[in-house]
């Protein structure tokens, strides 16, 4: 099959949180089954220090009377062959951010996204490329599939494209003041309750759900999660749906995380030498965190981004009640909410053995605290997939997660009975408050203390589980069979 992937983010190119793993992954693994897969993205000021090529096609989006033109650079997404185009237009892309700057989003969002929605479909005639599945990921592509139903959809390079919307995160909808409608270049009759309207502002993720041939989420339980309270206030737009909703777990770059392999660890282990390996990266982290040298000292790691969603309160919450009186060490990483990063910051500063805390965005740190801790804390509200829990998973790092959405489905909980069958994974809490957290969080400690054969029981199969795309691309490729469109041969 011929796939087109659009998204606004893609690792190398362009990241802010997890929807940039896995447009980045997903091209290549497709790829690898043996599909034709092109990735087609925003070429931000970040993406600018990679090499790329003019493609010299140039095109022009009109949006309320004016003429914004615009050109496409390609390159190849590195370690594949698959092409990467890049839609330039500096005066919406050349820019610091790539939604928002100094934590407050662009004021024109909305036009910068519509803009790129049609310089994709008119990539699609101007470079030829070749589309059966046109696969676009949350709001900022979501006018996409309704582009294709009202405007494209007659003509022939078009005709047989079908168009799937994937749901990264149910709380970023691309929602605008009505007035955001004309920029569409949209007929205001789709304005309703039933296709772009939503509460009386233009929704472009609804509109995304509502004419797109199939939706998926990247977890079986956010697919329905989202149907009932986890949908922020498109429940009933997604049930209307459920006959083409499906939700896949996100896999992994096995390439990137990697204990074997990671250049960015101080130490390399596998299965064999886990507890070796740990040691030294946990040593070394500790050294460069100016902590206690100490290797009995459980390490618990958090790596993300500082938002409500993260459920980061709570953590602070938990550490506030434990660094007072428990030998633990906390090592967070993360930037986002100006509240949370003071509150992390008088954390650190109130327990300095205890607590090291990093306002930053650093890769090179993520894998190695990663890698390093005992312990990998996940208390967030909901999680439609979450990829730091399977890198934990990867890294004989045991993580103790919310059990909601691809949290839910990616850590086995440790019972007398997983423990048994060896599926136990790791550690779930029901209920995200104070006292779920610390009950779940005394549960790890206690095992990672008293009970190291089942500690390192639940390591080692951690670490042996397969989280690669592989299993999830071929899950893609199913659902793309089904709404390929079979364009009866025209009659001469
Ligand atoms: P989300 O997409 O909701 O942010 P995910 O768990 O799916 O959550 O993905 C987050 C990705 O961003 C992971 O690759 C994680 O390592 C990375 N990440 C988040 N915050 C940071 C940070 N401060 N420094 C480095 N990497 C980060
Ligand atoms: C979103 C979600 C996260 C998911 C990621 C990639 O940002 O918050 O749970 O893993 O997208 O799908």
């Amino acid at each position: 099959m011929n796939i087109l992937i659009a998204a606004s983010e893609a690792v190398p190119f362009a990241k802010t949180g997890g929807l940039a793993d896995v447009c980045g992954a997903i091209p290549k693994a497709l790829a690898n089954l043996g599909h034709d897969v092109t990735l087609i993205l925003p070429a931000y000021r970040c993406t600018k220090k990679f090499p790329t090529e003019p493609t010299g096609i140039t095109f022009s989006v009109w949006i309320q009377g004016r003429e914004l033109k615009g050109t496409y650079r390609q390159c190849r997404l590195p370690d594949s062959h698959v092409p990467v185009y890049l839609v330039e237009h500096d005066l919406f892309f050349d820019r610091e951010g790539l939604y928002n700057q100094n934590n407050e989003d662009y004021g024109d969002n909305c036009e910068r996204f519509v803009f790129f929605c049609y310089a994709v479909m008119e990539a699609i005639r101007l470079l030829d490329l070749k589309t059966d599945i046109l696969h676009v990921n949350d709001w900022q592509t979501g006018l996409i599939p309704a582009l294709w139903t009202l405007r494209y959809r007659d003509y022939a390079e078009y005709e047989r494209i079908a168009t799937m919307m994937t749901i990264h995160n149910m709380a970023y909808q691309g929602s605008f003041p009505a007035e955001a409608m004309s920029l569409t270049g949209l007929h205001w009759k789709y304005f309703n309750w039933l296709q772009m309207e939503f509460y009386d502002r233009l929704n472009l993720l609804k509109t995304g759900i509502v004419f797109a041939d199939a939706i998926t989420t990247v977890s079986p339980s956010y697919a329905r999660e989202i149907q009932y309270n986890g949908g922020f206030g498109l429940e009933g737009v997604l049930r209307n749906r459920s006959d083409v909703l499906w939700g896949i777990a996100n896999g992994i770059d096995t390439g990137e995380w990697n204990p074997q392999t990671d250049v960015h660890i101080p130490a390399h282990y596998s299965v064999e030498n886990v507890h070796e390996g740990k040691l030294a990266c946990k040593t070394a982290l500790q050294q460069a965190l100016g902590l206690p040298v100490h290797p009995d000292v459980p390490m618990v790691g958090f790596v993300g981004r500082l938002h409500e969603q993260k459920g980061v309160d709570l953590a602070v919450e938990l550490i506030h009640r434990k660094a007072g009186n428990e030998e633990i060490q906390w090592v967070l990483l993360g930037s986002g909410d100006p509240n949370l990063e003071y509150s992390l910051r008088m954390l650190a500063a109130q327990y300095p053995h205890r607590v090291s805390v990093s306002i930053a965005y650093s890769n090179t740190m993520a894998h190695q605290i990663i890698a390093a801790s005992d312990i990998f804390l996940m208390p967030s509200r909901f999680e439609p997939c979450g990829l730091t829990q399977l890198y934990s998973l990867r890294y004989g790092t045991i993580p103790v997660v919310h059990a909601t959405g691809g949290l839910l489905d990616t850590v086995t909980d440790m019972t007398e009975e997983t423990l048994l069958n060896h599926s136990a994974t790791g550690i779930r809490f029901e209920t995200p408050n104070l006292e779920g957290i610390t009950w779940a969080m005394d549960r790890a400690i206690g095992t990672y203390r008293y009970n190291s054969s089942a500690w390192t029981q639940m390591m080692k199969t951690g670490m042996q589980t397969d989280s690669s795309w592989e299993q999830s691309a071929q899950k893609y490729v199913e659902i793309y069979q089904k709404i390929q469109r079979k364009v009866p041969a025209k009659l001469s």
